[in-house]
């Protein structure tokens, strides 16, 4: 696929620019560079800084890499997971990044695409695998709709999607067993949903397609260690920078960057820390950032994202310790 046919809005990205502003010159990985566009407007806007750009998505990396192309020297696109970061940086011969930037969750080329399954709203095969190569060795959702016990679906559905009526679409899966396409799903899930919760905003099989996509990318699973991996591999004054959209990824980024800021102090709150716990990061903000209204009404897919950022502390500051 070509950039041309690849539309995806990058999201905060006026925040995400001036946040990798201050940072020292080298490279930021953008572990998920999806179309490039947050990856352009930051080699725009920063001659100091190269990209290494990964993603788990064969027609993400090639797109990416066509619209980065106009940058050579300063950018290098990779079809990797970002657990893998560490491992494509040093095969680069990188051992250190200035600047780490995590876009998490799907791109509207994903979503848009009836073909790649991750949408109610398109016809289309129980696929949401992000690496449809099928080299990742994710389970389809078709195979975990088919194959997992009702309690595991329920699971999935309320863990992962936040669904109240999990038990009972659950239920409803399992009976109407075998699913072959986005279509038969979303009519078994919007049919075991009493009809007065059907009525009310979204479309009722969202939050169950958001689960088993969720599910099959084992999202949340590989989020930490590259958070760690991510943070590790910064220069003092490098930042690391993480937009979520979903309550259960934005935990995830919470709590890495507060256990990277505090070193896992456990000391009371309000006095000095005599636990000996050793940051390596500061947080850049103590909330996490909103998009604007203005963002959320030009592109609505905007309206979940929380942006959160770390930078890294010179050693001498981090043996400082945590208060
Ligand atoms: C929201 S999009 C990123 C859009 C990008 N920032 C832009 O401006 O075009 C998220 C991308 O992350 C990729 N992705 C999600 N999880 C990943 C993982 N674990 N490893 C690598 N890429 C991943 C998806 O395939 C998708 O292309």
């Amino acid at each position: 696929m070509s950039e041309g046919a690849y539309h995806h809005q990058p999201v905060m990205v006026h925040d995400v620019v001036d946040l990798f502003g201050p940072v020292p010159p080298g490279i930021v990985v953008d572990a998920t560079v999806g179309g490039g566009g947050h990856a352009e407007a930051l080699l725009e806007a920063h001659p100091h800084l190269a990209v290494v750009g990964l993603d788990r998505d064969l027609d993400a990396v090639a797109a990416a890499a066509e619209r980065l192309s106009r940058f050579p020297g300063r950018a290098q696109v990779r079809h990797a997971r970002f657990d893998g970061l560490v491992t494509v940086m040093s095969d680069l011969g990188h051992q250190v990044a200035t600047g780490a930037l995590f876009d998490l969750g799907v791109s509207s080329v994903q979503l848009d695409r009836a073909e790649r399954g991750f949408s109610h709203r398109h016809p289309g095969p129980l696929d949401m695998r992000m690496d449809a190569s099928g080299s990742g060795g994710e389970r389809t959702a078709g195979e975990i709709v088919n194959q997992e016990p009702e309690a595991e679906l329920a699971r999935i559905l309320a863990e992962l999607g936040e669904e109240r009526y999990a038990s009972r679409i659950a239920r409803a899966i399992v009976a109407a067993r075998p699913l072959s396409t986005t279509a038969e799903l979303a009519a078994v899930v919007r049919d075991a949903i009493p009809a007065p919760a059907r009525r009310r905003g979204r479309h009722p099989a969202t939050r169950s397609f958001q689960a088993l996509r969720i599910a099959v990318n084992e999202e949340l699973d590989i989020l930490p260690g590259a958070l760690e991996q991510a943070v590790d591999l910064l220069v003092p004054g490098g930042r690391c920078v993480a937009l979520a959209y979903h309550s259960g990824e934005d935990r995830i980024v919470k709590s890495c960057f507060r256990q990277a800021a505090t070193g896992g102090c456990t000391c009371p709150p309000g006095l000095p820390c005599g636990c000996g716990a050793v940051p390596s990061v500061r947080l850049v903000r103590l909330a996490a950032r909103r998009p604007s209204a203005a963002e959320v009404e030009a592109n609505p897919r905007a309206a979940s994202a929380r942006l959160r950022a770390v930078e890294k502390l010179a050693p001498a500051d981090a043996a400082r310790g945590a208060r």
